[in-house]
């Protein structure tokens, strides 16, 4: 397994589900981990669990929140962008605030987080950035026009990104999860899990630690050669 001592990543969203998952994956390979969400009870439990974790409340809606949150993180070579709302809704219907809310954590809340850590990964002359995206951002999804618009753009973010700083060695990634079993996906009914199970080639529903293995990969050293790629982490529902 890859060696990540000398890095420190910062996850956000990591109070629980994928984010948490990532980050002790990270921390498994030996990065120092910091966990970001808004919650701070729930983070501090999550990071008694995680060897050698701290952890930093951070609202990714607010740009304040944002800048706060890295000040106090110091250096970070390894950003995960795992937080994630969904507002569902036709878009018809949709309201003006939850088309913004969606976007402004997903997608410009990923931008900000981004920007903080650039400074001192183009000083440093290495850095990984993952974002995490969707197989919805990938396929289109009816009812969800702001996640997937904010799923969608962090994908052309990605791509952009990747370009724009790869002589640096920094990496930019995405992985893009189907149907995971987390608090986010437990609303949802039998129905619609059974009808999801259906088209679902290798049978099950994925695991946080499955999204956790392609992330661990991704900021590993031997990723090294792979950028501005979206890696499916979704049991073969999506090609
Ligand atoms: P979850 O709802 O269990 O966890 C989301 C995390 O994001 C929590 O820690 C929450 O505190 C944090 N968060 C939400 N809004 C925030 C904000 N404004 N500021 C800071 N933190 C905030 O979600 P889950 O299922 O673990 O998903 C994680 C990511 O993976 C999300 O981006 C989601 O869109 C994506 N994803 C999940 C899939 C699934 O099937 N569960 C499938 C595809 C993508």
């Amino acid at each position: 397994m890859t060696n990540m001592t000398n890095r420190t990543a910062f996850v956000t969203g990591a109070s629980r589900g994928i984010g948490r998952a990532c980050a002790q994956a990270l921390s498994d390979a030996g990065a120092r981990v910091i966990l970001a969400a808004r919650d701070a009870k729930k983070l501090e439990e999550a990071a008694m669990q995680i060897p050698h974790a701290t952890c930093v409340a951070i609202d990714l809606a607010s740009p304040e929140s944002i800048k706060e949150a890295f000040s106090k993180a110091g250096k970070v070579d390894i950003l995960v962008n795992n937080a994630g709302i969904t507002k569902d809704g036709l878009a018809m219907r949709m309201k003006k605030e939850d088309w913004d809310a969606v976007l402004a954590t997903n997608l410009t809340g990923a931008f900000l987080a981004i920007q903080q850590v650039l400074p001192s990964m183009l000083k440093e002359r290495w850095g990984r950035i993952i974002n995490i995206s969707s197989i919805v951002g990938e396929t289109g999804n009816p009812g969800q026009s702001n996640y997937v618009a904010s799923k969608a753009g962090l994908i052309g973010l990605t791509k952009s990104l990747a370009q724009e700083i790869a002589s640096r060695t920094i990496t930019v990634n995405a992985v893009a999860p189907g149907f995971i079993e987390t608090d986010m996906t437990a609303v949802l009914s039998d129905d619609v899990k059974n009808t999801l199970l259906a088209h679902i080639p290798l049978k099950r529903f994925g695991k946080v630690e499955d999204v956790a293995a392609a992330v661990r990969f991704l900021a590993s050293e031997e990723a090294g050669y792979i950028t501005g790629h979206v890696l499916d982490v979704n049991g073969g529902m999506y090609m």
